[in-house]
């Protein structure tokens, strides 16, 4: 049985991912970082286990993981889910703002990869699944803290399945386009409703439209499948 660890994997996408992981057969252990209760409630409803840890902490991540393997096993999966908005056109947007998405966004798969590639290598298989955003494909008004991040997984991906490719251990992304989440329900509804006349399918995406991707990415049949980009947008972005 392939394990996974699925970051910020509590709530939206990420418990989606969680859900669709574990019914495909693997066993998921789940990251959260502030809401506790909601952890507990979310391992209470699927018997996931789950783990609390700031995902931008690197020695964090390393103890974090080590903990996660010694409660079920190596770590064969490792979706790099959390991930969090600062919203500010660039001259409104505070360093703190800036830092802390990328820090969130981005240093997190450096500092999760890290922690699980080793052991993948050394067994000779791996699955690691960066979820970007089609904001970082295209760019978004208020998002160049967030835009930064999510292009930058997009290169770290590649990158690291260059180094890995010969080891059993496949590097993908996949970049969701605007989907039903708290992280949308965020976002102004005037706002909402002209970006979702800019998707051809006519609405957000559900959660579970975007852990079916991630479900097929980290299959044993697609070792082939390395340093690509799954576009989950309903057509907004054609890339
Ligand atoms: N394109 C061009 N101009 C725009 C614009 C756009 N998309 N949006 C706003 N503007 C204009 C406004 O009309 C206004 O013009 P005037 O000054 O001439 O009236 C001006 O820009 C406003 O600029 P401000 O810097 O004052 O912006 P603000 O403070 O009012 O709002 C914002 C900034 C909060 C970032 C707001 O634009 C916003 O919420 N944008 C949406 C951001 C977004 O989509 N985030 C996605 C979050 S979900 C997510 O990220 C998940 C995922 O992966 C998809």
């Amino acid at each position: 049985m392939r394990r996974a660890l699925v970051t910020g994997g509590t709530t939206g996408i990420g418990a989606a991912i969680c859900a669709a992981l574990h019914a495909a057969g693997i066993r998921v252990a789940a990251t959260y970082s502030g809401n506790e209760a909601r952890g507990a409630a979310f391992s209470d409803r699927t018997g996931i286990p789950v783990f609390r840890w700031d995902v931008s902490d690197h020695a964090a991540c390393a103890v974090g993981a080590a903990e996660v393997e010694a409660a079920i096993g190596p770590i064969d999966i490792l979706v790099n889910n959390a991930g969090i908005t600062r919203d500010a056109s660039l001259l409104k947007m505070s360093e703190e703002a800036w830092k802390r998405v990328l820090a969130v966004d981005l240093d997190s798969c450096f500092n999760m990869a890290q922690a699980v590639v080793g052991g993948m290598k050394v067994r000779r298989w791996g699955r690691i699944v960066n979820i970007a955003s089609i904001n970082g494909q295209t760019g978004q008004f208020g998002q160049t803290n967030y835009a930064a991040a999510k292009a930058g997984m997009l290169g770290f991906t590649k990158a690291l399945a260059l180094e890995v490719a010969r080891d059993g251990v496949t590097v993908n992304a996949v970049a969701p386009g605007y989907t039903d989440t708290d992280m949308v329900a965020a976002v102004s509804p005037e706002i909402i409703k002209t970006i979702i006349a800019r998707i051809p399918v006519g609405r957000l995406a559900q959660p579970e439209e975007i852990a079916r991707c991630v479900v097929f990415l980290v299959a044993e049949e697609a070792g082939f499948i390395t340093g690509s980009t799954l576009s989950v947008n309903g057509g907004q972005a054609m890339i």
